[in-house]
């Protein structure tokens, strides 16, 4: 017997408090609406799905998501059977209001297409991106490849996306909807990268120009320098080049006028592919030129996963949880309990999810596990997150304001 599904929209997303709110009452069981019947009609799907290429199936995807966002009514019914009971562990950072600590990682929704229909399937945050200042292909394909068995994907895709201009005004457009229909929007960041061939001389300024163009319609913009298909990017994690970036986007950050509301974080996303003295550089230039931070990007490494070892390109999925939690592990002790840290990499269930939680997280993001549980995947690992209150209330609280 399952409880029946209520929809609830909540109206606001703002909040001024900026503790990280957490209580015992916050992980009142999400009842399960027809999760059986869900879940084979994904099963079917993913079957009919998965016969097309990685990349085409998400594309076809994307396309059938962004033509039900915009039917209100197909949103109220994806509202009800699907985010309706996603106020698992709310939590306040930055002057945001989360309500659940799961978001969509970058790279799903590259071009904010279908921000609005992955918020009705229950993310507490969408993270929109990675965008450069141009629009650009990206790599050859084919250019993502499935591993299945191992629950993993390696991509090469190279930051194909529309460019700052096309998706600011896509954002802009969204957020005109969201004041028409009065609906509810989680919180969005952006994620922003360099084109292919811009230099490290050159990389400060295109990461302020595509950041002038984007801010302005994000709760937060997330400053990419560790995705591993962008000749040079990597590099710039070095400090020297991200306290330039860093300093030229807080610059701009107080020159900027916000239609969201918030205190618009700067966080910097890194590699899970760095050693201890490289983490420990870029946490203390983090810890004094940004609001947070993101562990970890794909990895390159192929270590205890021989099937990708033909295959180049970024790793994510099931194989990349340890490497990630480790360096999250040990980015929360380096920059003490009040920072913000977004972990990711290879949350596949509530189990991963309470076990980043409990490794420093303060929120947490999934990508290739979106891709292997479908729509029902955000619900699924809030479900069973809430069974894990106590894990959740060891983490650590946030109250560190931008600076
Ligand atoms: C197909 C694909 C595309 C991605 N594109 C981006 C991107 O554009 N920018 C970025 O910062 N991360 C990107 N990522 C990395 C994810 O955001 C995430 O950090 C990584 O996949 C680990 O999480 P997961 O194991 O839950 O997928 C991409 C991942 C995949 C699988």
């Amino acid at each position: 017997m399952h409880a029946p599904c209520t929809a609830r929209f909540v109206g606001q997303n703002a909040v001024h408090n900026d503790s990280l709110r957490q209580s015992p009452t916050d992980f009142a069981v999400p009842g399960a609406c027809n999760a059986p019947l869900r879940s084979t009609m994904y099963s079917l799907l993913k079957k009919i799905l998965f016969l097309l290429g990685a990349e085409e199936a998400h594309d076809l995807a994307a396309e059938q998501m962004a033509r039900l966002q915009n039917i209100p009514s197909m949103l109220a019914w994806l509202e009800n059977h699907y985010a309706s009971r996603a106020t698992v562990s709310p939590r306040s950072i930055w002057g945001l209001h989360f309500r659940n600590p799961l978001g969509i990682a970058a790279g799903f929704d590259k071009n904010a297409e279908v921000v609005s229909f992955l918020s009705a399937l229950g993310f507490g945050f969408v993270e929109v991106g990675t965008v450069t200042l141009h629009a650009q292909k990206g790599n050859p394909k084919p250019r993502i490849f499935r591993f299945p068995q191992k629950r993993a994907l390696i991509n090469r895709l190279g930051f194909n996306n529309d460019g700052a201009t096309a998706v600011a005004s896509r954002m802009q457009g969204l957020w005109n909807t969201v004041k028409q229909r009065g609906t509810f929007q989680p919180p969005i960041l952006v994620n922003i990268g360099k084109n292919m061939d811009v230099g490290p001389d050159e990389a400060p300024a295109a990461f302020e120009a595509c950041f002038r163009i984007v801010a302005p319609f994000a709760h937060g913009i997330v400053v990419n320098v560790s995705s591993p298909n962008t000749p040079g990017l990597r590099d710039l994690q070095a400090p020297v080049h991200l306290r330039n970036i860093l300093g030229r986007i807080r610059r701009a950050r107080t020159e900027t006028e916000f239609l969201t509301p918030g205190n618009h974080p700067i966080l910097v996303k890194i590699a899970p592919d760095l050693s201890s003295e490289q983490l420990s550089d870029i946490a203390a230039v983090s810890l004094e030129l940004a609001d947070g931070m993101v562990a970890t990007n794909t990895t390159l490494d192929r270590v205890g996963f021989p099937e990708g070892e033909n295959q180049t390109g970024g790793l994510s999925g099931a194989p990349l949880f340890e490497r990630s939690t480790q360096v999250l592990r040990f980015l929360r002790q380096l920059v003490g309990p009040a920072y913000p840290l977004i972990g990711v990499g290879g949350i596949l269930t509530g189990r991963d999810a309470a076990e980043k939680l409990e490794a420093g997280a303060n929120l947490i993001q999934s990508y290739t596990g979106f891709v292997y549980g479908g729509p029902s995947f955000p619900r699924n690992v809030l479900s069973e997150l809430s069974g894990h209150g106590q894990a959740i209330l060891g983490a650590s609280t946030v109250n560190r304001q931008p600076s």
